[in-house]
């Protein structure tokens, strides 16, 4: 594209997601096709705001995060993504990108995951791009894996596929097709040691990754099936043993990942009792030791008395499913 005006910018909004059936470890590490499909939902009440401005007068290159300036591997990762958008609108122009995030980053609650799908919007947006979602999810992905299914809305699936073209997310049912609610038991607010993106790369390491793999398929279909039905016992059981089993890859890799802390253990311990006294609870750990309670919105209040009796959390978060990625600005 020609820049005939001197600036173009785009503001969006994302959430970032929490995966039901996890993602972990790549057919191929550049770029993020996942060794097995996933399911989350996007989380309503958490969001990253990013604005990109392309400018012709622009040296280089500039990431601002929360009024922070910030360089590094973070300002690269930011840099890649703008260059695969500056390819696809064939433009030679550095852009500022401004990200404000509602949450903490680096312990894991997806803050990738909403800052690239924010990115991706934006920075297509911007520089005179106008992508359909499958397009903008693979774009995402190429930034952080998850970050595709931070693109749709609601109930979403990432469908692993072979290729840049065929692996992205699809939402599969709306935000309101089932009241539940992210009850984010924050154990640990300090960025975790090993990210996810390390993490992957020596997924298959553990000799427990290619049985994780394998099985996916049937995961994933009793994960679709609850969702569609609503049947909570059948979700708790298999989102349970979906995070159980990534971090029993994670503990097992070389060298091994250790992401739990006391409270997580306790929680976890507790759960399935508080269940079985007939509260809709269910628990997710992603790369870091903060607690996911997935629970009916009804019980959510009941949820976080009972996780003050066994934690001591710095802070609990709760959050509804929430819609897709949207572009609030454009000029
Ligand atoms: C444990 O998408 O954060 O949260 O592609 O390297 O940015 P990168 O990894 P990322 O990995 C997410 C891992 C997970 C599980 C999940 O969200 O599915």
């Amino acid at each position: 594209m020609t820049f005939t005006l001197e600036i173009h910018s785009a503001t969006t909004i994302a959430h970032p997601n929490i995966a039901l059936i996890k993602y972990w470890g790549n057919r191929d590490d550049t770029l993020n096709l996942p060794a097995n499909g996933s399911i989350s939902f996007n989380l309503a009440a958490l969001e990253a705001r990013t604005n990109v401005t392309f400018n012709l007068d622009f040296p280089a290159d500039q990431l601002v995060i929360n009024q922070e300036p910030a360089g590094g591997l973070a300002l690269a990762r930011v840099s890649a993504m703008l260059d695969l958008v500056r390819a696809m609108a064939k433009l030679n122009v550095h852009a500022l990108v401004e990200s404000t995030l509602n949450f903490p980053i680096g312990t894991g609650i997806a803050s990738s995951a909403a800052g690239f799908a924010a990115l991706a919007l934006a920075a297509s947006r911007a520089a005179g791009l106008d992508l359909n979602d499958k397009k903008l999810s693979c774009l995402a992905r190429r930034g952080s894996g998850s970050a595709c299914r931070s693109i749709p809305g609601g109930f979403v699936e990432w469908l692993p596929g072979i290729s840049d073209e065929t692996s992205y997310a699809v939402s599969f049912a709306a935000p309101d097709h089932w009241d539940l609610v992210d009850v984010i038991v924050v154990l640990q607010n300090q960025p975790k040691k090993t990210g996810s993106r390390e993490g992957h790369t020596i997924a298959f390491t553990s000799p427990l990754q290619e049985a994780r793999v394998a099985d996916a398929p049937r995961r994933l279909q009793a994960c679709r099936d609850a969702i569609r039905w609503k049947d909570f016992g059948a979700l708790a059981e298999i989102i349970e043993l979906d995070s159980n089993m990534m971090h029993a890859v994670m503990m097992t890799s070389s060298p091994p990942l250790q992401y739990w802390e006391a409270g997580s253990i306790a929680l976890m311990q507790a759960v399935p009792g508080w269940r079985s006294e007939g509260l809709q609870v269910a628990y997710t750990l992603d790369a870091g030791p903060n607690v996911h309670l997935i629970c009916a919105r009804k019980d959510a209040e009941m949820v976080r008395e009972k996780v003050l009796e066994v934690s001591t959390p710095v802070d609990i978060i709760v959050s509804g499913i929430g819609g897709p990625a949207r572009i609030v600005r454009s000029v």
